[in-house]
């Protein structure tokens, strides 16, 4: 019998993402699920055929429905959705980082403009409830750093390569075996997704939206074993972290980078697919939230939660992205270890100290401190040359003694 007091919702996609939202929806009857739109009609699907349309505009102008869920792998026809929704004042909840990443002054605007609610808790870290959290209870409060281990794939490589000792290639064919990276992983190892994540998180806890141009990423796809033989021989672990981070002049350094993280971390603890989050208050103090950061029911339970919030009347109050006190930061000092093939690269780069501990012809390994901008602008020539980069604590000082031990270390590797 049909629940007459049920809210109704119109679903868009039902990959990994809208079949966990469905399952949980079967323990959460006040919920019906009006029509769920998917683009492929030759695909075999695990719920009656009617239960299915091809039609967008099938669900987006049935006047039944009380609120979407956009869950569609696809950015561009994802906007067009979101966009049609809030022109409309209406409700949509979905999980699509890069879109609404890519599109947030628009998002904001709409739906300032004409009343509805955009919800993407899902979009950042799946079950991990970070942006209700920061927007809940440090809406008023002046963050410092809001940094963590956003991508479950490139986390699930980094520790097999570290625990195993596998080579890059085979942990990242035992990832998509296992479902944890796309075919197409340039997205997760590249460190692109993780630079979605940090942008949304900026804009919630600092009130800024950053150019993906004016973002240091660095992603995990030119590690080998000799990066991760180093870090082990420095008693630490490479993870890639994603941060936002305010300087005493209110200017924020927002990065993605392979990161060396030690045992006085909590990020040193996050394991395989997991993603964890640390949160710097200037009252409440650090705070660290782990969980699982992607999956079917973990995603589709963040989904939900955002569905049920929403027909509360729960909206983003975007706070601190009105008050707009916080400014991105141009050029900071990093202390990094690199590892390159190709030596005479080395001179291009702004650096401001250096020592090197194993370069031969083949291969040159160094810690320094260089310009932020300097690696910004060398992109590209530094991907194209497989150059591995990533940051190093201050702490960590290479005296005569740590370069012979890291020399040997190298060399075993
Ligand atoms: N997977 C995760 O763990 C996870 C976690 C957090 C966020 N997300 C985000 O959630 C979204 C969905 O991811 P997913 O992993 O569920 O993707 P997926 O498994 O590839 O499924 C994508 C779904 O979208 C449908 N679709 C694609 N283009 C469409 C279009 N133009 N019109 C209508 N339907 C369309 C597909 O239809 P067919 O079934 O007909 O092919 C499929 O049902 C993405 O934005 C992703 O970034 C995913």
């Amino acid at each position: 019998m049909k629940n007459r007091s049920a809210k109704r919702i119109g679903i868009f996609g039902f990959g990994c993402v809208g079949q966990g939202l469905h399952d949980v929806l079967q323990d959460n009857p006040q919920l019906q699920v009006v029509r769920i739109c998917v683009r492929d009609r030759e695909k075999l699907r695990t719920l009656p055929s009617h239960t299915f349309t091809y039609s967008p505009q099938e669900l987006l102008q049935d006047e039944s429905i009380d609120l979407f869920a956009e869950l569609i792998s696809d950015p561009g026809e994802a906007l067009l959705i979101v966009r049609q929704v809030l022109q409309a004042g209406k409700t949509i909840v979905s999980a699509n980082k890069k879109m609404v990443s890519e599109n947030l002054p628009e998002l904001v605007e709409l739906q300032q403009a004409y009343g509805g609610t955009l919800l993407y808790e899902a979009a950042v870290c799946g079950s991990i409830p970070i942006l209700r959290t920061l927007e809940a209870y440090y809406g008023n409060e002046q963050l410092q750093e809001v940094s963590g281990i956003l991508n479950g794939s490139s986390n699930y490589i980094l520790t097999k390569l570290n625990s195993e000792g596998l080579a890059y290639e085979e942990a990242l064919r035992q990832a998509q075996a296992l479902g944890f990276a796309e075919a197409d992983p340039t997205l997760d190892v590249g460190g692109f997704d993780a630079l979605h994540k940090i942008s949304l998180i900026a804009a919630h806890a600092f009130g800024v939206v950053p150019h993906a141009a004016d973002v240091l990423c660095q992603g995990i796809q030119h590690i080998s074993k000799r990066d991760v033989t180093l870090a082990q021989a420095l008693g630490a672990r490479i993870r890639l972290v994603a941060s936002a981070k305010l300087n005493a002049h209110n200017r924020l350094a927002v990065q993605v980078l392979p990161t060396l993280v030690f045992p006085d971390s909590e990020l040193y603890y996050v394991e395989a697919e997991f993603n964890g989050v640390q949160l710097k208050a200037k009252y409440a103090g650090d705070q660290f939230l782990k969980g699982r950061g992607a999956g079917s029911h973990p995603t589709g339970s963040a989904v939900w939660a955002d569905v049920s919030a929403a027909l509360a009347g729960y909206k983003y109050s975007y706070g601190k992205l009105q008050q707009a006190e916080v400014q991105l930061e141009e050029d900071t000092e990093l202390r990094l270890y690199l590892r390159t093939p190709n030596p005479e690269l080395l001179p291009q780069l702004d650096w401001l100290e250096l020592t090197s501990f194993g370069v031969d012809a083949t291969v040159a390994q160094l810690i320094g401190t260089v310009r932020r901008r300097s690696i910004i602008a060398h992109a590209a020539t530094l991907a194209a040359a497989n150059v591995f980069i990533a940051q190093v604590p201050d702490s960590v000082q290479v005296d005569d003694v740590l370069r012979a031990s890291l020399l040997d270390a190298v060399e075993v590797a």
